[in-house]
Order: C-alpha cells, then sequence, then structure tokens
C-alpha cells in the first residue's frame, strides 16, 4: 500500500493532533481498506496490543521505541513537522491508522511550553494537595488536567511525581507529595487514576530514588533494598496499584551505581517481575546511557534522545544490538507491545486526543478547592484568624501579593492564564522564568474588607514596617522559588524576608504570615507573629484560595504532609554540597557529592527519622489547626475478615464548620517498631455534629519487605495502633490486637498456613 507523504504533511501541519477516527477515515478513504482487527473494543488491552504488534513492519515497531523532543531549543533543534511543540513527540503513522503521539508535563496542569497560547490552569503544588489528606481532590484535579490536555490534542500527561520528600531543601519537593509512601501514594495514584479516566495515559515518575536534585544526573542514591522497598518503592508501588498509570519513568540518577535507566534489578525485577506491571519504562529526558544494556534491563522507551542524550540509543544502536543478537526480536515486541496496550487500556482509541473548547473558568474552580483544602494553619494565637467582623485596614505585604502568587519552577511549570502579572524576575532562563499565577491576594482580600487595603512591596523594610503601624492586620506574603535542577542550601526564607517579617511584627502585633513555599523553612520570628498560614504553591485561583481562608469562608483544613524541621541539624544530611542556584543569588558551595547515603535514615524518612532520633520538629507531619474544636470518642479497633480498622466518634464541639483528620498510627511488634501511617479520614462536621468513622489499616503498613521472598511479610504478634491529631499528638486509648503471620500485598494479607 502507498504512503502518501503529502497527505500526511498536510495532516500534521495542520498544528492539531490528527485523530485517530479521523485520520484512519481519511486514509482509508484514499488507500485499500486495512484490516484493523486491534480496533475491536471487545478484545483486552493486551490481545489489542498483539494483534497491532504482528501488523508492524520493523521500522514501524522502532518509531515507537524513541521520542522527539517536540520544540524548538536555541536553534540547535527544531520542532519536527507535526509536532504540538512540548515535551516528546512521535510521528503518526497512518498506514496501521495511528495518529501522532504527543506528550506534555503536567505535574500540575497542563505545562506546555510558556511561549503557548494563553496559558492552561495550574493547580496548587503537589504538597498542597497532598495536604488535602483528600484522594477525591486529587482525582479531580488530575481528572482537570486530563480532560484539558485531551482538547489540546496531548495523549501522554508526564505526571504523577512521587518521590518521596526526604529533605526540605529538595528543589523538586513542590511537585511530589510528601514523606509518607502511604499518603504519597494514595494520592499520586488517585491524580493518575483521574488524568487516565479522561483516555490520557499518565506516567508516574522519577522512578526511583531522584531526591535530590543537585547533580542528579550522575550521582548514586545509595540505599539498602529493604529500606528501598518500605520508602521510595513502597510510595510508587501504591501510586501504581492504584493509579494504574500507562507508563513508568525511569529517573537521571544511578541507584547502588546503576543508572536507573538501565537498571535491572529496578526495572525488570523489582516493577516487572514482582510488582507485575504491564505498561511501558520511558525515560526521563536525557537519561539513557546504552542501547542493549537499557533495552535489556527493561527500558521500553526513549525520550527525545536526539536532543538529550549522547545519541539515539533505541534506534540505530539498538537495530545493531538486535542484529547482533544481543537484544532478543521477542524484547522488541515486547517493549512495542507495552507501549501500545497503556493506550488500548485508557481507551485512546476509542476516544482519542481532539482539540476542543475549554472551561477555564470551571477548571480553575477545581484548583481553587484544591487549593483550600491544602493550606496548612500552623500557628494561630489569640485565635488572631479568621479574620471576621469589622477587620479594618489590612496591610499586604511582599510577594507581588498585590497581583499574584507564587509558582515553582521547571518542566512542570504551568504558563499563567492572562500571562504572568511580574516578569523579569530572575531567573529568566531555565529553570524559571519565574513566573506567578494571576489571582491577588490583595484583591481578594479587598474584596471582602471593603477594600480597607493598602501593598508594600517588602523591598523597604522600614516603609513596610510603617504601613504596618498604620494598619489594623498586617500579612506578610513570604515566599521561596524554587524549582527543576537545583537544591537550595538551607532552610532560610530567601533574602530579607526575616527580617521584613520580624520588623513588620514589631510594628504591629496583629501579624500573619502567609507562606508560598516549597515547604518546610526556618522561621526565626515564629513567636512574634500570631498566625502562620502555609499556602504552597497555590495555583490558578491561589489568592481567591488564600483569602477564604484567612476570612473563614472555609475551615483551614490542611494538614502537613511532611515533617516541619526545626533547621538543617535535625535532618539526615546537614549540608548537600553544591546546591544552589547563582541566577538568583544563592551561588552553590562545595562540590557535588557523586554518591549520597540514603541509609543513614532509609526507610526513616521524615517523622519516623525524628522518632528515632528522639527528635522534636517545629511541626510535625499530619499537623494543622482548623478554627473549630474536636472531641472523640472512645475508639474501638476491629477485625472484620482480616481488614483491620479503627472506628471513633468525632464531634465538632465548636461554633464553627470544620474538618477533622484523624490519623491511623501503626506500631509493628518486632524489628523495626517505629510509628507509621496506617489511614485516615478527612471529617467534615457542622457545629455540634457527630460522625462515626471507620479508618482502614494499609495492609502493607502492618508488614515489612522480606528481600529473601520479594513481597511483604506480616509478623505474627500484637500491633499497637494510634489514632492521632498528627504524628506526634495520640488520644490516649489502648489499641492493640494480635495478628497472625501473613504474606501480604498493598490490597490484602493472606494469613501463612501452618
Ligand atoms: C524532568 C521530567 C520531565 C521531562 C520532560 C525532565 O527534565 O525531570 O520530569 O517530564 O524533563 O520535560
Amino acid at each position: 500500500m502507498a504512503f502518501r507523504p503529502r497527505l500526511l504533511r498536510t495532516l500534521l501541519t495542520a498544528g492539531i493532533a490528527a485523530s485517530l477516527a479521523g485520520l484512519a477515515g481519511t486514509v482509508a478513504a484514499a488507500e485499500a481498506p486495512v484490516a484493523r482487527p486491534w480496533m475491536n473494543a471487545s478484545l483486552s488491552p493486551d490481545q489489542r496490543a498483539d494483534l497491532l504488534v504482528k501488523a508492524m513492519t520493523q521500522d514501524e515497531k522502532f518509531r515507537l521505541l524513541r521520542s522527539e523532543y517536540g520544540a524548538d531549543f536555541e536553534g540547535q533543534h527544531n520542532k519536527p513537522a507535526g509536532s504540538l511543540g512540548t515535551a516528546g513527540f512521535i510521528p503518526a503513522m497512518p498506514r496501521l491508522g495511528l495518529p501522532a503521539i504527543h506528550e506534555t508535563d503536567a505535574g500540575q496542569g497542563v505545562a506546555r511550553p510558556l511561549l503557548f497560547g494563553d496559558g492552561d490552569t495550574a493547580l496548587p503544588a503537589g504538597l498542597a494537595v497532598a495536604a488535602s489528606f483528600d484522594p477525591q481532590v486529587a482525582h479531580a484535579g488530575g481528572a482537570m488536567i486530563g480532560r484539558e490536555a485531551h482538547r489540546m490534542g496531548f495523549a501522554v500527561l508526564l505526571a504523577g511525581g512521587v518521590n518521596l520528600a526526604r529533605d526540605p531543601r529538595n528543589g523538586r519537593n513542590f511537585e511530589y507529595a510528601g514523606e509518607d509512601p502511604l499518603l504519597a501514594g494514595r494520592i499520586v495514584g488517585a491524580a493518575i487514576a483521574g488524568i487516565q479516566s479522561e483516555h490520557e495515559v499518565s506516567t508516574v515518575k522519577h522512578y526511583a530514588m531522584n531526591d535530590l536534585e543537585t547533580a542528579r544526573t550522575t550521582l548514586s542514591a545509595n540505599i539498602d533494598e529493604t529500606a528501598a522497598h518500605e520508602s521510595d518503592l513502597l510510595a510508587f508501588e501504591i501510586a501504581i496499584a492504584d493509579g494504574h498509570p500507562g507508563s513508568v519513568m525511569c529517573s537521571y540518577n544511578r541507584i547502588n551505581s546503576v543508572y536507573a535507566c538501565e537498571n535491572d534489578w529496578l526495572l525488570n525485577q523489582v516493577l516487572k517481575r514482582d510488582w507485575k506491571y504491564p505498561g511501558f519504562v520511558m525515560s526521563d529526558w536525557g537519561a539513557v546511557h546504552s542501547a542493549a544494556k537499557s533495552a535489556l534491563a527493561g527500558l521500553d522507551q526513549e525520550s527525545a534522545g536526539e536532543r538529550f542524550d549522547k545519541e539515539v540509543y533505541f534506534d540505530q544502536p539498538l537495530r545493531e544490538a538486535v542484529a547482533k543478537g544481543e537484544v532478543p526480536p521477542s524484547r522488541i515486541d515486547d517493549m512495542v507491545h507495552r507501549i501500545l496496550r497503556s493506550f488500548f487500556a485508557v481507551g485512546a482509541f476509542e476516544h482519542p486526543a481532539k482539540v476542543a473548547p475549554i472551561d477555564y473558568a470551571a477548571d480553575a474552580k477545581v484548583s481553587q478547592r484544591a487549593a483550600e483544602e491544602g493550606i496548612v494553619l500552623l500557628r494561630n494565637q489569640d485565635h488572631a484568624l479568621p479574620l471576621v467582623g469589622a477587620v479594618g485596614q489590612v496591610a499586604v505585604i511582599g510577594s507581588h501579593a498585590d497581583v499574584g502568587v507564587t509558582t515553582g519552577g521547571g518542566s512542570s511549570g504551568v504558563k499563567p492564564r492572562g500571562g504572568s502579572p511580574v516578569t523579569g524576575v530572575a531567573p529568566t532562563a531555565w529553570p524559571g522564568p519565574k513566573v506567578y499565577q494571576r489571582s491577588s491576594p490583595m484583591q481578594a482580600i479587598a474584596r471582602r474588607n471593603g477594600g480597607k487595603v493598602a501593598y508594600a512591596s517588602g523591598e523597604d523594610i522600614a516603609a513596610a514596617a510603617k504601613l504596618a503601624a498604620q494598619s489594623k492586620v498586617a500579612i506578610v506574603f513570604a515566599e521561596q522559588w524554587t524549582a527543576e535542577s537545583f537544591d537550595v542550601p538551607t532552610m532560610d526564607l530567601p533574602g530579607n524576608q526575616d527580617a521584613l517579617i520580624a520588623a513588620v511584627a514589631r510594628a504591629n502585633p496583629h501579624t500573619i504570615v502567609v507562606l508560598e513555599t516549597n515547604g518546610a523553612v526556618k522561621m526565626p520570628w515564629l513567636d512574634q507573629v500570631q498566625g502562620v498560614l502555609e499556602a504552597w504553591y497555590p495555583g490558578a485561583n491561589g489568592g481567591e484560595a488564600i483569602a477564604r481562608v484567612l476570612f473563614g469562608e472555609v475551615d483551614a483544613s490542611g494538614r502537613l504532609p511532611v515533617t516541619w524541621p526545626k533547621d538543617e541539624s535535625q535532618l539526615p544530611r546537614p549540608t548537600i554540597p553544591g546546591a544552589g542556584l547563582a541566577a538568583i543569588g544563592i551561588p552553590p558551595q562545595g562540590q557535588p557529592q557523586q554518591d549520597i547515603d540514603y541509609d543513614i535514615e532509609g526507610a526513616d524518612v521524615g517523622y519516623r527519622w525524628f522518632e528515632k532520633r528522639h527528635l522534636e520538629p517545629l511541626f510535625a507531619f499530619g499537623h494543622g489547626l482548623s478554627y473549630t474544636t474536636f472531641a472523640y470518642g472512645t475508639p474501638k479497633l476491629e477485625n472484620h475478615d482480616g481488614t483491620i480498622s479503627v472506628s471513633v466518634r468525632v464531634t465538632n464541639t465548636g461554633k464553627r464548620a470544620g474538618v477533622a483528620v484523624p490519623q491511623l498510627y501503626v506500631a509493628p511488634p518486632q524489628g523495626d517498631t517505629t510509628h507509621r501511617l496506617a489511614g485516615w479520614q478527612r471529617v467534615s462536621l457542622k457545629p455540634g455534629e457527630s460522625r462515626d468513622v471507620r479508618i482502614a489499616a494499609s495492609p502493607v503498613r502492618l508488614a515489612h519487605y522480606d528481600a529473601a521472598r520479594h513481597g511483604w511479610v506480616r509478623d505474627a504478634g500484637r500491633y499497637r495502633f494510634q489514632l492521632g491529631t498528627d504524628a506526634t499528638s495520640m488520644l490516649k486509648a489502648d489499641l492493640s490486637m494480635g495478628l497472625p503471620a501473613a504474606t501480604c500485598t498493598i490490597e490484602a494479607c493472606t494469613p501463612v498456613a501452618h
């Protein structure tokens, strides 16, 4: 059958993703009809992939094994014809009716490069979504992104960041979901399921142990196998079990010396053999170092190798490796099969991405809800918040809060709708530009306060303090911009912000601080201010969300998905040599380490590290104040056919509607007996209302990883459960239960027969 290049070019240069149905129809009209048995939707994704693989030529198969960089790059790389100009592109294969595959970053919204269009809807930071402790909000956010992407013509979303927050200075924490593998896995799994409910393939990334950015493309993350399974890998295992992502993105770094994307243990053994993962592994951009070795270790697709790798390993070099017999042809078929089955599994063939109008106003509301649920009230002296009644003049100070809210940088950055209200802020080039979402906290406050607001930029500390002194309330917005590709060397708020807050607090006893940060920062001024809200990077309607929480239109209901250390001395690694970014005035000091010893804390990430070392954090994991108060009845521990749960009556004893987030922690009888989160509930209650809630314990949290069996094992013995309002504040109740030995999966434990 003749291939029609001109017809194809016309279709591709139309600048939209050719829809499968449309393309197939056009080609079929112009050429002899091709039997396409794989279009039979009653067959399983695997059966359909098998049929399609059988119909493919060797060239067609190889065309699926690599994407191209989809954008122009500084004169060195031209956007391929037909590409939408984003991170990844694979041309259409009209003979088979396969449309072009367009991939875009989508960690917190569709992150088309910043030059495109009018911008897309930004969700709040992943940490904010995690702070909601609400998988439904994560799912709704994922579905929103999936819908937008589908209506722009994208088929693959580079989303699902689930690396654990081992260190508050990691520049990418805001893209992830905190320090606890159960919380992170559940939240990110729900977000992935949301994306894929819109017929988009989502990744989960960056697999694995890419927990620091400094020297990320060369460093070796060294960690014991069991500790890895009980920490970062568990987060991936849960996110994959819950979300079924079509793809796993292997990371830049090495793990125990071997690069992630050619790591047989990580890809073949853990992911594909032990977890039975049926989808495909795609590389991060510039993470491939070999052809045969990578393919044999389990990498299925190389991303943008012509731009980021030394060579395009998965083209000529891999073809040669097959010709030489180093890689069996069956492995090539397996790679292609895995890629195709992921598209069948999400219904991409029946519901191809197609350009269509987007309801940005509705989508911004989805983002706003996530921000409102994720904002954490850390401190509230004398019930300074919420601002109610005649508030009087409010001074809004700092962080461009007159026009917008802060974002993080790097590939996940979403172009603000309407453009950034502040431009030219360093860094203006990668991993910037630093942009602000166009949602003004000041205006949102003014709308609730009869317009009685005034703004000071904070650059002139004396002027800001003067304004604060003349106002009833002072609200200082403090920001910390971080991004992919670097870590910050300290937990300090950058610039003069600590001095600014201290000066404002001296001038006005009613000072509230709103943090827009990548996570925990030092707060030398904490005792001098009345209130502190952590708003993370709050997304498209962030200003509105912050004001709604400040004024008590919604409860402050977020809870910390990370432990908040007092300072760096409490961290497993007090320094990160080489961290910093000269372009933002924090030049790196010292040589980056090429070996990171993660065995210092091992699986004791975050609150478990603090428990083991008897350290007292500034704020515990799970902490977050509400505007109301709650009482808890006597909790009851129950075992229903092997499902362990705690039931408790929760009562709102205050005068405002509010949200309680009781958390269930468990300590095993032997071995490592530190507590770990086993479950939680987010409970909305009106004043005076009571509800009986049941919190099921995640089976895998009662187990430990057994390296010899490649799986989870629960020891026989007495398990101690505790109900807490954070990882260090527990209700007094004796909740323990004897359990038999069992083997476990993420979903269930099966007692071992004697
Ligand atoms: C990032 C990935 C991203 C990719 C494509 C890499 O630098 O680590 O998260 O998906 O670029 O933009």
